[in-house]
This record gives structure tokens, C-alpha cells and sequence, in this order.
């Protein structure tokens, strides 16, 4: 299940509480129940976040070294960040994301969804195979995060690459060859980070204001155009193609009867991009029963928690509204709940809105492949055609 955490997986039977061993011999939590996922993300004491981005493949010294040719260095900022400098960093990137800033820029989304769903309809039309990730969704969420935090200009296509490659460097299973490979592309991302924190306006501005070293500059920026777009346009593809497979949910919103709202936040529970999530045993404790000694690391398996029976009538189905649906994890829970949700909820509700209209009398040529990671889905293409 570590690195398959969706699908069959997700629906298998599974104790509240079980170790699993990685492919390394590390031995997790692996932690099911809604409640106890909950319990774990909101109690920072003990259940720290420390270990939020260790590498779950342990980096061999020939792929450190790649690293440390960038310079490359990460301190704790936001997600794995326990210490004292957290709320203030948080604050700053709060407010960058403020859920009015984040309203101003729904028309502008609004806009280009609808060019561009125009656009995909009249391929469809004619006959073309349409691929949703690559020509609809994918640069959506980093272009509206560079308005809001005011990136300089940067290759869509290079921060796709490097976000993709952090993800997998540090979340999926590797052999060193992999680990090098994917050194060298992260860490040659690092230098342009280095420019933005150094230079940017907007949000890099407003932390190095605030007397924020470089390297947290960096650190932040880093978390950002991983967390902050990467996942988002992963929400989306998974969206759509669950989408494509609920005509009635489609047929609903064609009449009003199911909110967009509702739909987004199906999709979050069912759907979740974002499967898994670490923390980490500060003290020896007890979880459901279980003992836990410090150091344990804890995957709360967020994507398991969202079909709890206990929380949801109708777990398995994707029912808008349904009692338990809006208390899904998928954001986490507690000091670090996602900063970006609102973000991530508007874009979602445009996208759904805009572009469902266009999943009618489709087929999928090539549903979304998701590779193994622990913690993230990253689907790749979702092509489909005018049946
Ligand atoms: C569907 C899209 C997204 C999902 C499912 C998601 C999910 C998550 C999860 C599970 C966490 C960890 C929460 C915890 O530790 O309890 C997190 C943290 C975070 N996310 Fe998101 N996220 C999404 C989109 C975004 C966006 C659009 C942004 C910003 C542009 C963003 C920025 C962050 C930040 C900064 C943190 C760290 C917060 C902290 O440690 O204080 N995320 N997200």
C-alpha cells in the first residue's frame, strides 16, 4: 500500500493502526480512521511535522553531492517547519494568498478556461484526441500562483519539471541512478530560486522585509512551486477523469441541482492528490490503542480518512452533499493545514464549471497513469475523444 495509497488500496480492509515496512526497511504508522488522522495532524507536540519532507528513499552521498554543487539547502519553512519562525512565515504566505486576493483573480481564471475549453470543443469536433492534463489544466494552478505571489517570469515547462522532479526525489521508491539523475534537475533549479528570493517582489519581498535569511527565501519559494501548483493541477486531472465516469453528477450540474462547490469538495475526499502525509513521534505515546515510540514515523493516510464510515453515508460513491463530505483531510488539519485551500478550491470550482460541459459523450483514450509515490497521485496525460 506505502506507495500505491489510492484505488484498490485505499478500499482494502485495513486495521485503525498498522506498521508497514518500506522498501528500505523502514518500518511507518500507517494511520486509517478519520479520528486518529485528525488526532495525529492537529496535536503538534506530539505528532511533529519534522519529517514532512525527508527523503522516504534515503539520498546515497553521490546524489547529495549533485545537491550540494547547487548549493542546494532547504531549512524547515512551512510544512516541516516546528520551530518558532513558523506562524510568522505562515502569516506572510497567508496573506499573499488572503481569500480576496485569491477571488480577484477568478474572472482573469474564468477567462481563460473558457478560451480554452472553446478551443478543446472544437478539436473534439473534429475528431482530435484531447489531452486535459497537457492542454487544459496543467499550467493553470502555477500561472494564477504567479500572479498572487508575484513570481518573475519563468518557463512554465522548467518549473513543471523541477516541481515534478522534487516530488519524485523525495517521495517515491528509487535506485541511485534515479536519485542521481533527479539531483542534478532539482538542484539545477536551485540557482533560479536563489535569483527570485534575492530579487522578487511580492511575497519574496514581504519575507526578506521581514528579515528572513536567503535561505528561507528559497525554502518558502521551493514548498510554493511544489505544494502550491504541482498538487492543484494534479487535483484537477483526477477530478476530471472521475468526472468523465459520473454522468449523473455532470447531468446535475448542467441543471443546477448539484452545486460546483459541492462537486470540488467530492472530488477532495474521493479524489485527493496529496494520499499520504508525514509526521513524526516527538514523545512515547499511544495511537488507537497502539504504542508509539519516539522517532515513529506516522503516515496519515488522508486519502483513507475521507472514506471513513464512520464520517461519510455513502463512503465509496461520489454523492455532492452527502452528509461528510466537506470533512475530508485532504488539506491536513491543524498549525499547518494547507495555506492554499481557497486557492486551490476556487480554481477547482472554475475548472469544474467551465470545463464539465466538455466530458459529455466522451471516451477516455488514456485515463491518467499515477506512478508509485507515497504521498502524491501525478497523473501524467488524460486523453479522451468525442465518442
Ligand atoms: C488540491 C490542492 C491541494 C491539496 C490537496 C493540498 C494539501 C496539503 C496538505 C495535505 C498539506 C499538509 C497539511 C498538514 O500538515 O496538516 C498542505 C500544506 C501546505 N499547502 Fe497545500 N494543498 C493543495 C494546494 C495548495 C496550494 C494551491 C497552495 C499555495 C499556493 C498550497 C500551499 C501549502 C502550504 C504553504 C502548506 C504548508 C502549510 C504550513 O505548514 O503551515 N497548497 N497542503
Amino acid at each position: 500500500m506505502l506507495f500505491r495509497g489510492w484505488g484498490e488500496s485505499v478500499n482494502a480492509r485495513w486495521p485503525d493502526v498498522a506498521t508497514v515496512l518500506d522498501h528500505v526497511g523502514v518500518g511507518h504508522l500507517v494511520v486509517t480512521r478519520h479520528a486518529l488522522v485528525k488526532q495525529v495532524l492537529t496535536d503538534p507536540v506530539t505528532f511533529r511535522p519534522d519529517n514532512a519532507l525527508d527523503a522516504v528513499t534515503p539520498i546515497p552521498v553521490t546524489a547529495l553531492r549533485i545537491l550540494a554543487g547547487h548549493r542546494f539547502r532547504l531549512p524547515p519553512t512551512l510544512a516541516n517547519n516546528s520551530g518558532a519562525s513558523h506562524p510568522e512565515i505562515r502569516g506572510i504566505v497567508a496573506d499573499a494568498l488572503h481569500p480576496t486576493r485569491v477571488a480577484a483573480q477568478q474572472p482573469w481564471l474564468t477567462a481563460l478556461v473558457r478560451q480554452r475549453v472553446a478551443r478543446l470543443t472544437a478539436a473534439l469536433d473534429t475528431g482530435e484526441t484531447v489531452d486535459l492534463y497537457a492542454d487544459l489544466v496543467a499550467d493553470l494552478p502555477l500561472l494564477v500562483l504567479a500572479r498572487l505571489v508575484e513570481l518573475p517570469d519563468a518557463p512554465v515547462a522548467a518549473v513543471k519539471e523541477f516541481a515534478r522532479a522534487a516530488l519524485e526525489l523525495f517521495w517515491a521508491p528509487l535506485d541511485a541512478d534515479r536519485q542521481r539523475a533527479l539531483a542534478a534537475e532539482v538542484g539545477s533549479f536551485h540557482p533560479v530560486l536563489r535569483e527570485f528570493a534575492a530579487t522578487g517582489g511580492g511575497l519574496a519581498a514581504r519575507l526578506r522585509a521581514a528579515g528572513h535569511s536567503p535561505d528561507v527565501v528559497v525554502g518558502a519559494l521551493f514548498f510554493l512551486l511544489v505544494a502550491g501548483q504541482e498538487t492543484t493541477s494534479q487535483f484537477l486531472t483526477l477530478l476530471l477523469h472521475r468526472l468523465t465516469g459520473e454522468p449523473e453528477v455532470r447531468a446535475g450540474l448542467r441543471t443546477g441541482e448539484v452545486a460546483v462547490a459541492d462537486v470540488v469538495e467530492e472530488g477532495l475526499r474521493l479524489e485527493p492528490p496529496i494520499v499520504t502525509w508525514r509526521r513524526v513521534a516527538a514523545v512515547d505515546t499511544t495511537l488507537g490503542g497502539t504504542a508509539v515510540p519516539t522517532g515513529t514515523s506516522i503516515v496519515a493516510w488522508l486519502a483513507r480518512a475521507g472514506r471513513d464510515p464512520e464520517v461519510v453515508a455513502a463512503p465509496g460513491e461520489f454523492r455532492p452533499g452527502q452528509r461528510g463530505s466537506r470533512r475530508h483531510l485532504a488539506f491536513g488539519a491543524g498549525a499547518h493545514r494547507c495555506v492554499g485551500a481557497q486557492l486551490a478550491r476556487m480554481e477547482a470550482a472554475v475548472v469544474v464549471a467551465e470545463a464539465a460541459p466538455l466530458l459529455d459523450g466522451v471516451t477516455v483514450v488514456r485515463p491518467p497513469w499515477c506512478p508509485d509515490n507515497l504521498t502524491f497521485r501525478m497523473p501524467d496525460t488524460f486523453v479522451i475523444r468525442r465518442s
